[in-house]
């Protein structure tokens, strides 16, 4: 009897969070805007936050993700776990950018970003690739080839909550900034990022705020600072040690 009433207990919190994250989903006002390199992000209005720099979308994404996280791994063979898919800009550049290599790429997105919206964005125009209503169009959590060598599975679930076997070599966290979303910084959230990936694998962000290395240095990752994009001084490099 007492098992009974805690799982109905559990099943109505896990509607009441339903509701919650649809009733987020809905007070979104979205906004697509023009970057100084000429590619588009998106601003949520509400939040007042951009997706990406407003010093330019792709030359941001391109240097913290690409340069300074896919590019450093030296496996032919690399999973990537994407903490925040937005416009999937991040994905479109690993794509591009992993010719020689076998990606799967997982990425999780509690808030997709109306299709609509996602229509009228121009990296596919900038980047000449034709993925865009693939990566956000496709059925979640299942296995997407992109190409022989690309897979990407889409999960619309928070980080906390996702549920994984698979180790990762690479962790492209990419939620928003502290002064928004503090909570996606705390060690919770580190401590899980931790156990997911591979032994040698790194998480990349861009984010060097002092509270969140102390924060990646207390689970024990060992931080580097490389050089920030356009407009940012560093950004942070955690190896798993
Ligand atoms: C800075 S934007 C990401 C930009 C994205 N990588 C792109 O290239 O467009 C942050 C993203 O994290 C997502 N997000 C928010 N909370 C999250 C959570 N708990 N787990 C995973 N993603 C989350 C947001 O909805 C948003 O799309």
């Amino acid at each position: 009897m007492m098992l009974l009433f805690f799982i109905v207990i559990y099943f109505d919190v896990i509607k009441i969070v339903n509701n919650l994250i649809k009733i987020m989903k809905m007070k979104r006002k979205l906004k697509l805007i023009k970057t100084s390199d000429g590619s588009h992000s998106i601003c949520d209005i509400e939040k007042d936050e951009i997706y990406h720099s407003r010093y330019g979308a792709i030359q941001e994404s391109l240097h913290i993700f690409i340069n300074n996280g896919l590019k450093i791994c030296k496996k032919k063979n690399i999973k990537i776990l994407e903490v925040g898919l937005g416009t999937g800009l991040n994905l479109l550049l690993t794509y591009l950018n992993s010719r020689n290599k076998e990606i799967e790429y997982y990425s999780l997105e509690p808030f997709p970003i109306p299709f609509e919206l996602i229509k009228k964005i121009n990296y596919e125009e900038i980047l000449s690739a034709d993925i865009m209503s693939s990566i956000h169009n496709f059925p979640v959590q299942k296995k997407n080839i992109l190409r022989d060598n690309f897979s990407f599975f889409r999960y619309e679930c928070e980080f906390l909550s996702f549920d994984s076997f698979e180790k990762f070599d690479i962790i492209y966290y990419d939620a928003f900034s502290p002064r928004v979303q503090p909570k996606m910084w705390e060690p919770i959230n580190f401590k899980k990022a931790y156990k997911l990936l591979n032994k040698e694998g790194f998480l990349i962000t861009f984010c060097a705020k002092g509270e969140v290395k102390r924060s990646l240095k207390k689970v024990g990752f060992k931080l580097t600072h490389p050089k920030g994009p356009f407009g940012k001084r560093e950004i942070t490099l955690a190896q798993k040690s």
